[in-house]
């Protein structure tokens, strides 16, 4: 005999939708705070609001267009009946992906147990500690830069690790001293060159001294190269013409190929640490949609869309600069990402934020230094975002402020 229903609780239901106890968090979300530059988007919407015309170089989101092939692989790609992609994704993406490498780097991996498949970087670097990062391990330490981009620390924090940040400054040319890393504690370090957001770019001989601290105090090395085929100089090496031994390297189509809303990247190195990111990955869904990954390949079998990236960023970067020297404004030289960091002028004693408000109201939108953590104080952050025109308009407005 099946048992009688239970009455249904005469207990009144809660009021308004809310309930008596107070929603409980996971500690690490509680404890952060607004994204940094989802707050200066905010800001700009209430000028927006105001009808004031903007010229933004505050989010790192160029509006080169894609270029056409990887658009038409794209819609070619949409197929009739739409399956589940799988977390290895296609052969012919990561062979184009290799072909790259090959190409651009003079470095050879095999596309089945070297590389994987990421939707975008930002979540293949949020991930990664999940797989390599407990917080029962006693060594559980992920060491990144500051000032730098946010999520190398919220992946850290999200898998039980410890954020380790290393300042970076002007003293080293932003470049992360290895020897500042705590070996003793920690078992990632990420390093970022082409640097968000100072621009500063690593050399052949810095990447291997990192490597060989790596290697020495056996530091998982990961290194974020997002910004590694945007230059106009000398192109910038990658950490796996060194190495791959526990090592891998991040790569986006974001930057280089105008692809920030397709979300695709590819992950590649040692094949142990591929191994491990390819059994975590599953439980994650993060697996990119196929004709996503159509497109990923038409990218990276293609460099000559990436050139003229390249001599787009070039002019801004020029126009810039050559203004920057005019006016006296200090900022660290480089000639890759599409970044400048702007030191702020004595006027403002340092306050980053008081500076980029003040710019700001001559409808130029840059990041405060701040926004990108410790470290970043006293800089502003210019995003090579807008067309040519806007920013020869922008650098007018910029120069009668000087003024
Ligand atoms: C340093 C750095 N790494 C990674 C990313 C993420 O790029 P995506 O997820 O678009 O590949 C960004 C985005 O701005 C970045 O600045």
């Amino acid at each position: 005999m099946p048992k009688p229903r239970a009455t249904p609780p005469t207990k009144e239901p809660p009021q308004n939708g809310t309930t008596s106890s107070p929603l409980l968090l996971n500690p690490v979300l509680a404890e952060q705070g607004a994204y940094p530059l989802l707050r200066l988007d905010e800001r700009r919407r209430e000028l927006e609001e105001r009808g004031i015309e903007l010229f933004d170089f505050g989010t790192g989101d160029p509006r080169e267009p894609t270029d056409a092939k990887i658009r038409q692989a794209l819609t070619d790609g949409v197929p009739k009946v739409s399956r589940y992609p799988s977390t290895p994704g296609k052969r012919e993406l990561r062979e184009a992906f290799c072909g790259w490498m090959r190409r651009r780097h003079g470095v050879a991996l095999d596309p089945e147990g070297e590389v994987l498949p990421a939707t975008g970087s930002k979540e293949a670097i949020f991930h990664a500690p999940l797989a390599f990062v407990h917080h029962s391990h006693e060594r559980r330490g992920v060491a990144y830069g500051t000032p730098g981009y946010p999520v190398y620390e919220r992946g850290a924090l999200f898998a039980g690790g410890e954020a380790l940040p290393v300042g970076l400054g002007e003293e080293n040319g932003f470049l992360l001293p290895a020897e500042a890393v705590d070996a003793e504690k920690t078992r990632i370090l990420w390093i970022n060159y082409p640097h968000n957001p100072t621009g500063a770019t690593a050399t052949y001989g810095y990447l291997e001294r990192v490597a060989q601290f790596c290697q020495e105090h056996d530091v998982l090395l990961f290194s974020d190269e997002c910004y590694n085929d945007l230059y106009s100089g000398e192109p910038p090496p990658s950490i796996l013409e060194i190495t791959t031994v526990r090592t891998l390297a991040f790569c986006s189509l974001s930057k280089r190929s105008g692809m920030t809303g397709y979300r695709s990247a590819m992950m590649a190195g040692d094949p142990e640490l591929i191994a491990a990111l390819k059994k975590l990955r599953p439980s994650i869904g993060v697996a990119t949609q196929s004709f996503v990954q159509d497109a990923a390949t038409a990218a990276w079998s293609d460099d000559v869309h990436v050139e003229g990236r390249r001599r787009a960023f070039g002019e801004k970067r020029r126009l810039f600069t050559e203004f920057f020297a005019r006016a006296g404004l200090e900022h660290l030289p480089t000639d890759a990402s599409f970044y400048l960091w702007v030191a702020v002028p004595e006027a403002f004693s340092g306050d980053d934020e008081a500076y980029a408000l003040r710019l700001m109201e001559e409808g130029i939108i840059v990041a405060p230094g701040r926004s990108f953590g410790a470290g970043g104080e006293g800089y502003v952050r210019v995003a090579l975002v807008p067309g040519v025109e806007e920013c020869r308009r922008a650098v007018g407005l910029w120069e009668a402020l000087v003024r």
